[in-house]
């Protein structure tokens, strides 16, 4: 693997999460190939799970580790090229990128949607111009559309905890009130519709998926049904799609009960993180042995050392 920015850098899905449980039962079987070698994380947003769990993975595997919320740290950092810098953008991502990784051998990049241009948030220009600029692997920590290191720590889970060989997997909208990012729920569909799981979206209408995300899944608007002897139940929310950015409803009957939870056979609870309790899903649930969303965001050091590994090598073999 040379780049980790979506599933289209992957060949083989099973591969990773054998590789993800492998790692998991011994953290430091691969020390040797990341000796001598450093990776950057930049982050343009808040983040506590990836931050601290890339980190570990890499040092797992023997790198050295930078960390830079360049956000809130470093200069502007102007995306687009042929512009004339006469804002506040001191910087061009072609000279950052490039001095980067004078510094890193691997950079891994945060940087959300901004939510009010959907053409430019699904162009995907910050991923695309620090892996034109960089020239060394990119890996995603999460982008506009997709968070893949998330996703592939959600197989991670579901494989070890599934009693069935193709669970129901059901994705299932939260209310929240605040716009959020569409990337965790595309990413989700597009591992789960590759994946041997049957995949079910939920969602109040207004709420659609891009379809070159949602892919097979089968949509169903009224959640009792959809969770319906539902093995996993992924919560999320996410802003409308179409309406682009917008917070469409609130309305809090959308939000994960015991009573919804009981509709499912014995299911289990996921969630990226962080979780609004009360708000997106009640303490009840959260509290109780269906959640499994320390496991899932304890998976993230699994992923991530599984990717760097996949990347390590493919270095190696170029040498
Ligand atoms: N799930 C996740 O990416 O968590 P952080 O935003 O805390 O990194």
């Amino acid at each position: 693997m040379q780049n980790f920015i979506s599933i289209a850098d992957t060949t083989d899905i099973n591969a990773l999460v054998r590789a993800g449980i492998e790692a998991k039962a011994d953290p430091f079987k691969d020390q040797h190939l990341g000796k001598n070698k450093t990776m950057g994380l930049l982050f343009f947003n808040a983040s506590l799970r990836t931050r601290l769990s890339t980190q570990k993975a890499a040092q797992n595997l023997g790198m050295n580790t930078i960390v830079m919320n360049v956000g809130t740290d470093g200069w502007g950092l102007e995306m687009e090229d042929g512009v004339v810098m006469n804002a506040d953008k001191a910087e061009h991502v072609k000279e950052a990128a490039a001095v980067i990784a004078q510094y890193c051998d691997v950079i891994g990049i945060r940087a959300f949607a901004g939510l009010q241009d959907r053409d430019k948030d699904y162009a995907e220009l910050v991923m695309n111009q620090f892996k034109k600029y960089a020239g060394v692997p990119i890996v995603n920590l999460e982008s506009a559309t997709r968070h893949p290191l998330q996703s592939l720590a959600d197989c991670i889970t579901i494989e070890e905890l599934k009693t069935k060989p193709r669970p129901k997997v059901v994705l299932t909208w939260l209310p929240h009130f605040k716009a959020l990012p569409q990337a965790v729920a595309n990413s989700f569909c597009e591992w789960m519709n590759p994946w041997d799981v049957d995949l079910v979206v939920t969602h109040p209408q207004g709420y659609e998926l891009a379809p070159e995300f949602l892919g097979n899944a089968t949509v169903v608007y009224d959640q009792n049904e959809a969770l319906e002897n539902a093995d996993f139940v992924y919560g999320k929310n996410w802003s409308s799609y179409q309406q682009y950015g917008q917070v469409l409803t609130q309305d809090s009957t959308w939000m994960m009960t015991a009573e919804k939870m009981a509709r499912t056979n014995n299911g289990k609870f996921m969630h990226c993180l962080p979780v609004r309790r009360n708000l997106k899903v009640t303490d009840e649930v959260l509290d109780s042995d269906a959640s499994v969303v320390v496991q899932q965001a304890g998976n993230r050091e699994w992923s991530a050392q599984a990717v760097l590994r996949d990347i390590l090598i493919d270095m190696a073999t170029k040498k």
